[in-house]
């Protein structure tokens, strides 16, 4: 998968070279390419921001940099995802989604948004990652990357996906480590009793104890199999 990353901040996205992503790059499993749409301003001050029609509080991103950043990296096989607040709520299942593309771009905005235009010309998918607002597109840019290429095949050691949270509609269950008593908190006793059927069904209450309490949503929707 190649991801293309639209930004004025290109800096922002150090965190993508560590880890696992890092090693996905490495390995060519996946390209990540950040292009700074400043390098795309025909303004002689390279300014990047206008104000918006109607007026209003701030400024919008100006078209022409941003419009011609796209125009360099698209081609006919691009999606088009611009993080705001204003867009659909991202999930797993949209995660799994869009990790089924092989490429997508994400237009990072800053100031007040782009122009809505830029949004139906490029067909951009608008994706919120909740319901508060951030500073500019770059850390929900980086969150749904993050998320989506753990479905990317290659990405993680295999098995990694099948067990974590809402892969089944529930959160995922507690888990330990050694030492087996801590701080006079033991290990419970199933986890070390070898009895691999006792476990699977220990994990299972406690999955649905956790979901109960922390995202009682989740059950009422009806996704989890019980
Ligand atoms: N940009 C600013 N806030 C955002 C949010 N909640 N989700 C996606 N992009 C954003």
């Amino acid at each position: 998968m190649r991801i293309d990353i639209l930004t004025l901040f290109p800096e922002s996205f150090a965190p993508f070279k560590e880890s696992i992503i890092s090693r996905a790059q490495k390995a060519g499993t996946i390209e990540i390419n950040l292009i700074n749409i400043r390098d795309f301003s025909c303004d002689k001050h390279k300014r990047c921001d206008d104000t918006p029609f109607g007026g209003g509080a701030g400024m919008l991103m100006s078209v022409q940099p941003v419009f011609d950043a796209l125009k360099s990296v698209l081609t006919k096989n691009s999606k088009v995802i611009f993080p705001s607040p204003a867009g659909k709520v991202y999930n797993h299942q949209i995660a799994h989604q869009l990790a089924q593309n092989e490429h997508l771009i994400f237009v990072c905005g800053h100031y007040e948004g782009i122009d809505q235009r830029l949004i139906e010309i490029f067909d951009m998918e608008e994706i919120s990652i909740g319901d508060y607002v951030l500073t500019g597109g770059e850390i929900p840019a980086m969150v749904i990357i993050d998320s989506l290429l753990r479905f990317v095949p290659g990405v993680l050691k295999e098995g990694s996906l099948t067990e974590e949270s809402f892969s089944n509609g529930l959160l995922e269950y507690p888990q330990y480590t050694r030492p087996q008593s801590f701080e006079g908190l033991d290990v419970p006793a199933v986890l070390v009793s070898g009895n691999h059927a006792e476990i699977a069904k220990w994990r299972k209450q406690e999955s649905i104890k956790k979901t109960k309490k922390n995202r009682p949503d989740l059950l009422e929707g009806g996704k989890s199999e019980n």
